[in-house]
Parts: C-alpha cells; sequence; structure tokens
C-alpha cells in the first residue's frame, strides 16, 4: 500500500484473517481487563442501562458486560468479519446481542430502538483507528447524538507523553514531520501505522492530552476523569501481551 491511509484501509486491516483471528481469540479467552472492569463498575453503576458498544471487534468487551450483568447491550463494528465473529460467540454462548455493522463516523440513530442510550463504551482505542482529526471529531459528534443528556462515555487512547521513551521517539516524529521524511502514508502527525511480528497491520492516532480534551470540548461531551491503565490496575501477563498501555478518558454528555 503506497497512498495514504483511508478508513477502507483501517477496515481491510481489520478484515484480514490474522486480525479476526487475534480479536476473535481475545473475545474467546480474555474477557475484560482488570482495568475495564473497575472502571465501567465505577462510571455505569445502572445494570438497566442501555449500552451502547462502538468498535466492538469480535465482542471481547460485549460478551464481558453481559457476564458482568448488562441486559440491554447493543453493540457495532464496521468490520464485516468481527461482526460475524461477534454474533457467532453471542450465539454459541447463547447471549441474546445484537451486532450491527456500522461505521461511527456516520449516522447511528438506526441503532436507537426503544429510547436513546444510556451511556457508551468505546474500548481498546478503537476511535483513535479512525484517520483524520475531523472523523474522529465526526464519530464523537454521533455518539453524543444518540445518548441521553448526562450519559457516560468511556474510551481509551494512547499518550504520546506518558514516558520519557515515548517523548524521545515523538520528538524525533515532529522532525521528520518538519523535514517532509515522515512515512508518506500518514494524514496527521501523531499517526502511526505499523506491522507486527506475524505481519498484521495497525494504523492508530497517538494523541497528546490537550487534544482530547478539545476534541470532547467541541463535540458536546463534557471531560469527567481521564487516567493512565497502570494507575488503576495492575493487568495479568495475557492482558499486557494483548494491549499496551493506554488513557482511560470517562466523558459525559453535556
Ligand atoms: C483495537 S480493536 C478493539 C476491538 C474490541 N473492542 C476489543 O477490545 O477487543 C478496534 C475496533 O474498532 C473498530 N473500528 C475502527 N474504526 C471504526 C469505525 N469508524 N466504526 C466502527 N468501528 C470501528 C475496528 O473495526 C476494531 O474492531
Amino acid at each position: 500500500m503506497n497512498g495514504k491511509i483511508t478508513a477502507a484501509t483501517v477496515r481491510a486491516d481489520f478484515n484480514d484473517p490474522l486480525a479476526v483471528v487475534h480479536y476473535a481469540h481475545a473475545a474467546h479467552t480474555l474477557g475484560l481487563w482488570e482495568s475495564e472492569r473497575l472502571l465501567i463498575d465505577c462510571f455505569f453503576p445502572d445494570k438497566t442501562a442501555r449500552l451502547l458498544e462502538a468498535g466492538c471487534g469480535a465482542g471481547r468487551v460485549t460478551l464481558g458486560l453481559w457476564e458482568l450483568g448488562y441486559r440491554h447491550l447493543t453493540a457495532f463494528d464496521f468490520a464485516e468479519d468481527l461482526v460475524d465473529q461477534a454474533v457467532s460467540l453471542f450465539a454459541e454462548r447463547a447471549v441474546p446481542i445484537a451486532v450491527h455493522h456500522a461505521d461511527a463516523t456516520h449516522p447511528l440513530c438506526h441503532l436507537i430502538s426503544d429510547n436513546y442510550f444510556d451511556g457508551v463504551l468505546f474500548m481498546f482505542n478503537g476511535l483513535m483507528q479512525i484517520p483524520v482529526r475531523d472523523n474522529r471529531r465526526a464519530a464523537l459528534c454521533e455518539l453524543a447524538a444518540v445518548v441521553v443528556p448526562g450519559a457516560p462515555f468511556l474510551f481509551t487512547t494512547h499518550d504520546r507523553d506518558h514516558s520519557r521513551a515515548e517523548k524521545v521517539a515523538w520528538r524525533l516524529e515532529a522532525l521528520r514531520w518538519a523535514n517532509g521524511t515522515q512515512d508518506p502514508r500518514l494524514l496527521e502527525y501523531g499517526d502511526r501505522y505499523f506491522e507486527d511480528d506475524v505481519g498484521s497491520r495497525t494504523f492508530m492516532h497517538l494523541p497528546d492530552r490537550a487534544e482530547i480534551l478539545e476534541d470532547l470540548a467541541a463535540t458536546g461531551w463534557l471531560h469527567e476523569h481521564d487516567v493512565m491503565r497502570r494507575d488503576v490496575a495492575k493487568e495479568s501477563r495475557q492482558v499486557e501481551d494483548f494491549s499496551d498501555e493506554c488513557r482511560f478518558w470517562v466523558a459525559r454528555r453535556a
């Protein structure tokens, strides 16, 4: 791939069989991270709430929410093959959750059945896998449009400033952008497109804290809390192998 990264690139990477197996395995065996469970307990106290999960992938978090006792769940993802995996997992576990194929950057009103949602989640950095800041803001607006005022929103991002090594790496990357020698497929400073050792490709935008605060304020969300994962819980080796350090964000619909 030589052109710029687009939503189609990201969708194709998530529909790649290597990615599908990776996320399906996690949905079947890993379940919620301890940090996710603690924050969900804290900010989603009402088990009768209608919750919307964006970027549900193969259903890892959705199934975790069901196991915690939430019964009014709606999940969606824009990668068809991951949606198929979530559908089979829920059928296998006899869990009656509808999973939709939808793109968070497009209107989501068709996902509302009886009433607006009482809360929304976009876990494991899915929001940051949307290329271009305006598109991430569009997704934040679409999510805000389908929830009641005061609804909590939990999501994660990486953080460019979370360690000294990360800060140094980004200073070097800033020089590449200044010289025009950055990876030509990238769209904005903060973007990364990498291939892991088994050949699976991932696009990710890594923001700084100020960027997310501005984006929330511009899209109808009130920032309530943010915290690095390491300050919430010590995760198991399996969770650390599956996922890097991240920052959790909690906002409320204005
Ligand atoms: C890192 S995966 C996490 C999957 C799952 N939530 C988990 O934790 O295992 C991010 C997910 O976000 C989805 N995603 C990315 N952009 C999206 C968009 N614009 N609309 C809907 N889903 C999107 C991807 O298809 C992918 O399933």
